[in-house]
């Protein structure tokens, strides 16, 4: 296998998706220090001690430098090199989460065990279903009482409709968690508070009928696993690879990321059959990882990252090829060439200059606003990636301008701050009105501190009667016309010039969809 194969085939790039409080910080540190990544960890945590006092802008900018450092997080683990690409999930929610896992393999769904699947889970669900990608479940918190075992599966597949093959199963539950036994190796792992620092180390039993097990566990339950693994191994569906890859089917482990327990078996599972990088589709045809030329796409963009600098770092996944250092690459959007010298990777705590990037590994570019979201880079050929949509926003306000004469720099700032993924805005058919949407209330924050910081435009937003928005499209031009005719009220164009359905209620997106039944309402907009 040649070198750029093997670099490839044992890449795995993926993401965490979960409520805020399930636990995704605790995991991503203790999966880091699985991986050496000691140092990181401390980041992670600082990142997340930081996260309560992130309630305006200036907060956010100082704790910047962290933040991008852990956007990536490429460490080594059993022969394999792991990226975990952050999914911003608290106050700083926004469509870039959505966009993350537009760049990833696969998907590591954490779940609180108390609480079972809640609504962000859901929705990160529907965006991983655009592409299938394949789902492994850890159920957290098993040191605390939570729902029976049984009940959290079954919640599981009727809410997020994925069959769940257990691959762990506890053995009971807060504070008579005794350990998890592993359906597929026959092993039963015991859980003892305190040991399991930085790696897993607890006592391993081979088997039901081990000896010492009984007394390790305890008699009633043990009886009561036999009895609980009975009725799951009756019940569930086997571990079939194919399903998982097809994101039909989700192997579930159970455990407590505090205490590092259950993770080890996690991540051992993961690196086994997590999916390397696979071929991606492009306007005209699929990319192979495995072709030799370089390819990318660009799905984040992070504005001002070093205050110092004003610069701006566009995060691109390598999707096929070889990135080295100072290589040029064309921007397929505009054909302009770039000679990349200095990219970013995210190794190690600190940003460090890349010397090269594989297949599924994501490169930091510098900027100064002329990469898109969406952007494809290539050694020439004119292609471009898709999959990298705008997402329909869930929050609406009305932009208000202190100094009207200011006009034309405030749209000048919200088309690049929606070329960023900052905002997305939409001008009404019948008003002269600015309407911005996000997916993250504290998106509106950034982007008034942005058009006053960068563009010295003073903003505020207030409220507007819009739930939601749909791109609308027909084929027929005329039943578009009539139904253009019939709903200016609610029509207008995005930034990019597209026709955008603004609901004022969930009930009239519902009756406009059945009224009109040869209009398509898109919750995405693919880049153009
Ligand atoms: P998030 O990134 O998904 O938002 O969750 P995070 O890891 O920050 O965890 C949320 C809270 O849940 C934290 O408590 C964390 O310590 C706790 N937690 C995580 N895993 C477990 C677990 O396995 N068992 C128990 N009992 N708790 C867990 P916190 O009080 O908000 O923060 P901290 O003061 O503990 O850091």
């Amino acid at each position: 296998m040649s070198p750029h194969a093997q670099e490839t085939r044992r890449r795995r790039t993926f993401a965490i998706i979960s409520h805020p409080d399930a636990g995704k910080t605790t995991l991503t540190e203790k999966l880091l220090l699985f991986g050496g990544a000691i140092q990181m960890a401390g980041s992670v945590k600082g990142r997340k001690a930081a996260r309560h006092a992130t309630s305006d802008w200036m907060a956010l900018e100082k704790e910047r430098g962290i933040s991008v450092t852990s956007s990536v997080m490429q460490f080594p683990y059993e022969g394999k090199i792991v990226n975990l690409l952050d999914t911003p999930g608290h106050a700083d929610f926004s469509e870039d989460t959505y966009r993350v896992l537009t760049a990833v393999d696969s998907a590591l769904m954490v779940i609180d065990c108390a609480k079972g699947v809640e609504e962000r889970t859901i929705k990160l669900m529907e965006v991983c279903r655009l592409r299938d990608t394949p789902i492994m479940t850890f159920i957290n918190k098993l040191d605390r009482e939570g729902r029976s075992p049984i009940e959290l599966l079954d919640e599981v597949e009727s809410v997020l409709g994925i069959a769940c093959t257990p691959v762990t199963w506890p053995i009971g539950m807060g504070k008579r968690l005794k350990g998890v036994y592993h359906l597929l190796l026959d092993e039963v792992h015991v859980y003892e508070p305190g040991r399991n620092f930085t790696r897993q180390d607890s006592t391993i039993f081979k088997g039901l009928d081990a000896p010492g097990l009984e007394a390790a566990v305890g008699a009633d339950m043990l009886a009561e696993l036999r009895d609980e693994l009975e009725l799951v191994q009756g019940a569930s569906n086997p571990f079939v690879l194919e399903d998982y890859l097809a994101g039909k089917l989700t192997p579930v482990f159970f455990g407590s990321a505090v205490n590092n327990f259950g993770v080890q078996l996690l991540l051992d599972f993961f690196v086994e059959h997590a999916p390397s990088p696979r071929p991606r589709a492009t306007l005209g045809r699929q990319v192979d990882p495995a072709e030799d030329k370089l390819t990318g796409f660009v799905f984040k963009i992070q504005a001002n990252m070093d205050p110092a600098h004003r610069d701006r770092v566009a995060f691109m996944r390598v999707c096929s090829g070889t990135y080295t250092a100072g290589m040029k690459m064309i921007q397929t959007r505009t054909g302009k060439e770039v000679r990349i010298a200095n990219a970013l990777t995210f190794m190690a705590s600190d940003r460090e200059i890349v010397e090269s990037a594989y297949p599924g590994d994501v490169i930091g570019l510098h900027n100064h606003g002329t990469i898109s979201i969406g952007d494809t880079f290539t050694e020439g050929e004119p292609i471009s990636f898709t999959g990298i949509p705008n997402f329909a926003p869930e929050l609406f306000r009305r932009a208000r301008l202190r100094d009207p004469l200011k006009m034309k720099a405030l749209q000048k700032g919200l088309a690049q701050l929606s070329e960023e993924g900052a905002t997305q805005f939409f001008r009404p058919l019948m008003s002269n009105d600015l309407i911005l949407g996000a997916v993250g209330v504290l998106q509106f924050d950034v982007v008034a501190y942005r058009l006053k910081d960068e563009y010295g435009v003073d903003a505020s937003f207030d409220p507007v009667g819009v739930v939601t928005a749909r791109w609308v499209h027909c084929d027929d031009a005329k039943k578009l016309e009539e139904f253009r005719e019939k709903n200016a009220m609610n029509l207008a164009v995005d930034a990019a010039g597209e026709l955008v359905y603004l609901a004022p209620s969930r009930v009239n997106l519902q009756l406009a969809q059945e009224r009109w039944p040869q209009v398509r309402f898109s919750a995405t907009r693919e880049h153009a």
